[in-house]
């Protein structure tokens, strides 16, 4: 497992103007000191990623894409793994709750996800339950897409990340995330259904973070808490402010 805790800021459509993220950029350059004994990385937009490479230059931030497609040639408007690639990202969210509602089968985020392992890309596999069900239904449900996500294929397991993203916390504020203790059970049985999937060794290299209204009021206690490798975050890391205090939160 990752020594260092990884911090991924999931900007979605929050900053619309390319002006907008240099500006974020240029802001985040002069902190980057701040970020040591972290990794951190963001998921700009797509048309933003190579600008985004660009002006961070050398600073010490990962970049990825928020979203692929595992089809080729003639596919309107899709971007591939190897595209992002191209265009400077070293990581790519698979599966994420939105990519999902919008039309992502089980199937689509198994393609996406070996499509991103085969560019060179660190896939970062969202799984989450729509609703929790006081029978603990949803926990199987988060088993289902570990294993339809990652199949037999044991070769995606090399850089592979887990985000679990309860979609009900997702969007909202700290008040509304998954209590610390009820992230870290979930953890645990995220690690067993990997340990089944992939061997023992395997699931425990895969850094786990957690997903879902983080934000700096409740980050230090899902770090401390939630037995979690880090944070995939939505709407905090499109403020700077924010997302440099959830960083914070996840020195060691
Ligand atoms: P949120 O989003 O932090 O705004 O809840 C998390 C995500 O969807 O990745």
């Amino acid at each position: 497992m990752a020594k260092k805790r990884l911090v991924l800021g999931n900007w979605k459509m929050y900053l619309e103007r390319a002006e907008s993220a240099k500006e974020f950029v240029r802001a985040f350059k002069r902190k980057t000191a701040k970020l040591a004994g972290v990794d951190v990385g963001i998921a700009p937009p797509t048309p933003f990623i190579a600008m985004v490479c660009d002006a961070l230059g050398s600073a010490p931030v990962r970049v990825g894409a928020q979203a692929i497609s595992a089809e080729a040639g003639g596919y309107t408007g899709g971007v591939s793994a190897t595209m992002a690639r191209s265009a400077g990202a070293d990581f790519c969210l698979i599966g994420h709750s939105e990519r999902r509602a919008a039309g992502d089968s089980d199937e689509a985020v198994h393609s996406q996800l070996v499509a991103a392992a085969s560019a060179g890309l660190t896939p970062v596999l969202c799984v989450g339950e729509l609703e929790q069900l006081p029978d603990g239904a949803h926990v199987s449900f988060v088993a289902a897409q570990l294993r339809s996500a990652l199949g037999a294929a044991q070769s995606l397991s090399a850089k592979l990340v887990v985000a679990y993203e309860p979609v009900w916390a997702i969007g909202k504020t700290s008040n509304s995330a998954m209590k610390p203790a009820e992230v870290e059970e979930m953890v645990i049985f995220i690690r067993k259904t990997l340990a089944d999937i992939l061997g023992r060794t395997q699931a425990l290299r895969v850094p786990i973070l957690y997903g879902g209204s983080v934000e700096p009021e409740n980050a230090q206690a899902l770090i401390a808490e939630g037995g979690i490798n880090g944070f995939l975050v939505g709407h905090a890391s499109a403020d700077i402010t924010s997302f440099f205090e959830i960083v914070n939160a996840c020195k060691k």
